[in-house]
C-alpha cells in the first residue's frame, strides 16, 4: 500500500515478544498500523492473536520488544492511561446499569460537562444505530446490540487506536456480517484506526484494510486481503486462506486455487490429466472435483461445461496462477 507510506504511523509493535511461564507466548513481533487502517490478526486458535491485543492494551506485561503509540512508548503504561480501549468477546456492558449509564460512565470518569456528555452519546447511538435505547438495559438487548452499546462506549472515549478481540464471534452469521458492514462504516466516519483480531478468514477478508497472518506465535505474512489471497508467502497462509488445492510436483507442493483451473474436456489439452469424481452444483458455478494419481483436486466449471460432464470421464487440467512451496 504506497497511499500509506505517507500516512502517520499510530501503533508500532517493535520486536514485541511476550512470553507465558510455561514458554507459550508471541516472539519477534513487527508491525506499523498506519492512522485510519483497520489492521486484523488472523490465524488458528491459540497462535497469539489475543495475547498480542493484550499486550495492546496493557493488560499483560510484555517480556521484549517495545510498543509504541504515535512515537511514544506506552509499554510500561496501566491500561486506563494507554490511548487505547479494548472491547471483548463477552460484551462486558454492566448489567444494573441503563445503556445511558453505561456510556456515560466513562465520561464521567474525564469529567465531561453533562449537557455535552448527553449530546455525544445521543449522537454516538445514532451511529451506532441503537438512536433511542437509552433508557434500556442490556440484557433488554440482542448480543448483536449489546455489542454495538460495547463498541460505542469505547467510541466514546476517542481512543487512538481500537482494540476488538473477536468482537462478533458469539452472534449469528447473519448479523455477524452486518456488525462487519457497520463497524466498516463507523471507522470510516470516524477515521479511527482499529486492531481487530479474529479467526475467520472472511471476516478477515472483508473488514481489513491488511492482514497479518499467524502461526505458532509468530508473524507469517503481512499484506492486503488481494496481496494475501493472492500471493501466499508460506504454505500456512495458502492453506488457511480460501480454498486452495495442493499437489506434489517433483519434490515440491504446487498450490492452486479451484478458480485459477481451467478445466478441458478429454484428455491431453492441459497441464495434467484427471478423472471426474464428483460434480456439485453450488448455484451459480460448479465444483467439481477430479483425481489425479494420488491427489483430490477441486475446480470451479461453468454450469454448462458441467452438463457436459459424467462421473469417470477423463478431462484435462490447465494450472494457471499458482505458488510453489518446499514439501511440508
Ligand atoms: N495466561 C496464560 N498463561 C499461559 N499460557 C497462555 C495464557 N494465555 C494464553 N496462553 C497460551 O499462549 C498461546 C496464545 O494464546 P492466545 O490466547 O493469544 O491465542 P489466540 O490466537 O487468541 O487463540 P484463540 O483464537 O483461541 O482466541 C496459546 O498457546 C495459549 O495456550
Ligand atoms: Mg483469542
Amino acid at each position: 500500500m504506497s497511499e500509506t507510506n505517507e500516512k502517520k504511523v499510530i501503533l508500532d509493535l517493535a520486536d514485541l515478544t511476550k512470553k507465558y511461564d510455561n514458554g507459550d507466548g508471541v516472539e519477534h513481533i513487527n508491525l506499523k498500523v498506519y492512522e485510519g487502517e483497520i489492521v486484523t490478526l488472523l490465524g488458528p486458535s491459540g497462535c497469539g492473536k489475543s495475547t498480542i491485543l493484550r499486550t495492546i492494551g496493557g493488560f499483560l506485561d510484555i517480556t521484549d520488544g517495545d510498543i509504541l503509540i504515535a512515537g511514544e512508548s506506552i509499554a510500561a503504561l496501566p491500561p486506563e492511561k494507554r490511548p487505547t480501549a479494548m472491547v471483548f468477546q463477552s460484551y462486558n456492558l454492566w448489567p444494573h446499569m441503563t445503556i445511558y449509564e453505561n456510556l456515560a460512565f466513562g465520561l464521567k470518569l474525564r469529567k465531561t460537562p453533562a449537557d455535552q456528555m448527553k449530546n455525544m452519546i445521543t449522537n454516538m447511538l445514532e451511529l451506532v444505530s441503537m438512536g433511542g435505547s437509552e433508557k434500556k438495559y442490556p440484557g433488554q438487548l440482542s448480543g448483536g446490540q449489546q455489542q454495538r452499546i460495547a463498541i460505542a462506549r469505547s467510541l466514546l472515549l476517542r481512543p487512538k487506536l481500537l482494540l476488538l478481540d473477536e468482537p462478533f464471534s458469539a452472534l449469528d452469521a447473519k448479523i455477524r456480517q452486518q456488525m462487519r458492514e457497520e463497524l466498516k462504516k463507523i471507522q470510516q466516519d470516524l477515521g479511527i484506526t482499529v486492531v481487530f483480531v479474529t479467526h475467520d478468514q472472511e471476516e478477515a477478508m472483508a473488514l481489513s484494510h491488511r492482514i497479518v497472518v499467524m502461526n505458532k506465535g509468530k508473524i507469517d505474512q503481512i499484506g492486503t486481503p488481494a496481496e494475501i489471497y493472492d500471493d501466499p508467502k508460506t504454505l500456512h497462509v495458502a492453506s488457511f486462506i480460501g480454498e486452495m488445492n495442493f499437489l506434489k510436483k517433483e519434490g515440491k507442493t504446487l498450490a492452486v486455487r479451484p478458480e485459477d483451473i481451467t478445466v478441458c474436456e478429454g484428455a491431453g489439452q492441459g497441464d495434467i490429466d484427471a478423472t471426474v469424481r464428483t460434480i456439485m452444483l453450488l448455484g451459480h458455478y460448479v465444483v467439481l472435483t477430479v483425481q489425479h494419481n494420488e491427489d483430490v483436486i477441486k475446480c470451479n466449471v461453468t454450469r454448462d461445461l458441467s452438463e457436459r460432464l459424467a462421473i469417470g470421464d477423463t478431462v484435462s487440467l490447465k494450472l494457471g496462477k499458482h505458488s510453489l512451496f518446499d514439501a511440508a
